[in-house]
């Protein structure tokens, strides 16, 4: 089947496309689920999608295909949704295209080869590094979690000098980052006795982390700097290229760990990405998922690029023939595809942009302009992002709130993620009704 998208070419085309879509969610099936003020067991929302599907595809005993449907292969309404994760949208058409081609029982018979090499000539290509410098692994997060393990054992362990700083300080190789990042490298480091020292980040500065403050932490120590760019959960970019550049070739025995998990929300020509550097720079790491400007999470497919020996060291933990050839061919299928990620950028501006008006118009809540599928917010007025969690799963929705943390209080703030347009629409109407 031909991308639904195919023709579109402009902001209006899918502004248009947009507009001339009615709500999925006819408001009668919402009243009908906000009556139940309490949390519903699993079987409750079960019974509330199915309602809501044959209200939706069978009415008037027909079934009825809705635009949507062709665009996003969007299912009806079904509760509750999770808007706390940042599961990506839409996946690319090529994707579509390969899940097609594996229809007959045979399709699947065949090991992949051991590492997975057409895969990673396609990476070679679209970020300008070598088979060697590339770790295949399930998604992104489980490359995070061996980033601390790895410090521990080639940056620590095997230096009596960090060993004794270790000791002595727990400064032997800390972690620096910003104050309000993806928590799972600095929490992992703090439940292994690191040091993890975390920098402000402000609205005024775009919640960027400065060069200054950087390189103030990194005279007193080598250590792992941990850069997500843009970061979750500011939706702004840490650091600029040429500053990592300039950092990463200045302290050559620190890291400079660059997590762009959601990269491809902006375009190449806005922010250049750093991948191409990392043949150049030793110290440098990029970590990629699939999981979210490619729909992909349910793949769990992501890599890590790095120094040859490093990722040698990476790949020692695990074994090969370990990705399926239905990982492989999506993962190149959606590093191929031309139009995908030109499609997506504009239907998330638009999408944004939708549910960034209706915050703009609540009392008590700022909320902070996003390069990314979600948006910061912080109540001004002294409500929490907790009770609005709180208020919003009694209604089906789940977003991501903060947990305060000794010298971190960000109980004011909570995350808002885009879902498809469906879900974006229901969003927006609890909002109004919570907020409004
Ligand atoms: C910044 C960042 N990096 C990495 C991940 C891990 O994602 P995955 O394991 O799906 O690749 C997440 C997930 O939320 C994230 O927000």
């Amino acid at each position: 089947m031909a991308s639904a998208w195919a023709g579109w070419s402009s902001r209006d085309d899918i502004a248009a496309a947009r507009s001339a879509r009615s709500p999925r969610v006819p408001p009668s099936s919402v009243r009908s689920v906000e009556p139940c003020l309490t949390v519903l067991p699993s079987g409750f929302w079960s019974f509330v999608s199915i309602c809501s599907y044959l209200h939706l595809s069978l009415k008037n005993g027909a079934a009825v295909v809705q635009e949507d449907d062709l665009i996003t292969q969007e299912r009806p309404l079904s509760l509750p949704i999770n808007l706390g994760l940042n599961d990506g949208t839409i996946c690319p058409q090529s994707c579509i295209d390969v899940m097609q081609q594996h229809t007959s029982r045979t399709s699947l018979r065949h090991y992949t080869t051991a590492d997975n090499e057409p895969l990673l000539d396609v990476i070679c290509k679209v970020d300008g590094v070598k088979p060697e410098n590339i770790y295949l692994a399930h998604g992104s997060g489980p490359i995070l979690k061996q980033c601390v393990p790895y410090l521990i054992t080639k940056k620590i362990k095997s230096s009596t000098r960090r060993i004794a700083r270790h000791l002595i300080s727990k400064n032997g190789f800390p972690i620096i980052s910003g104050h309000l990042t993806y928590f799972k490298v600095p929490i992992k480091a703090m439940n292994r006795g690191l040091t993890v020292r975390l920098l402000p980040l402000s609205p005024e500065d775009n919640f960027k982390l400065r060069v200054p403050d950087v390189e103030a932490e990194l005279k007193k120590g080598d250590g792992l700097v941990y850069i997500c760019n843009p970061n979750n959960p500011t939706g702004q970019l840490m650091m600029e290229r040429d500053e990592i550049e300039y950092l990463a070739k200045k302290y050559p025995k620190s890291i400079f760990w660059v997590d762009e998990a959601y990269v491809q929300y902006i375009a190449r020509d806005e922010h250049a990405y750093i991948s191409d550097l990392v043949p150049k720079y030793d110290n440098l790491c990029v970590s990629r998922t699939f999981s979210f400007a490619y729909g992909l999470a349910g793949v769990r497919m992501g890599y890590l690029l790095s120094s040859a020996e490093r990722i040698k060291e990476f790949e020692s933990q695990v074994t090969n023939y370990r990705f399926g050839t239905l990982q492989e061919k999506l993962a190149a299928a959606a590093l191929t595809d031309r139009d995908h990620l030109i499609q997506l950028r504009k239907m998330t501006a638009i999408d944004r942009d939708d549910v960034m008006a209706h915050l703009k118009k609540y009392d008590g809540l700022e909320a902070y302009a996003s390069k990314t599928h979600f948006i910061l917010c912080k109540f001004t007025d002294g409500r929490t992002g907790a009770w609005l969690g709180e208020e919003l799963m009694k209604r089906g929705i789940k977003i991501k709130v903060f947990k305060p943390v000794p010298g971190q209080d960000y109980t004011a703030y909570f995350r808002l993620t885009l879902g498809v347009n469906n879900e974006n629409i229901y969003l927006c109407e609890q909002l109004d009704a919570l907020l409004g």
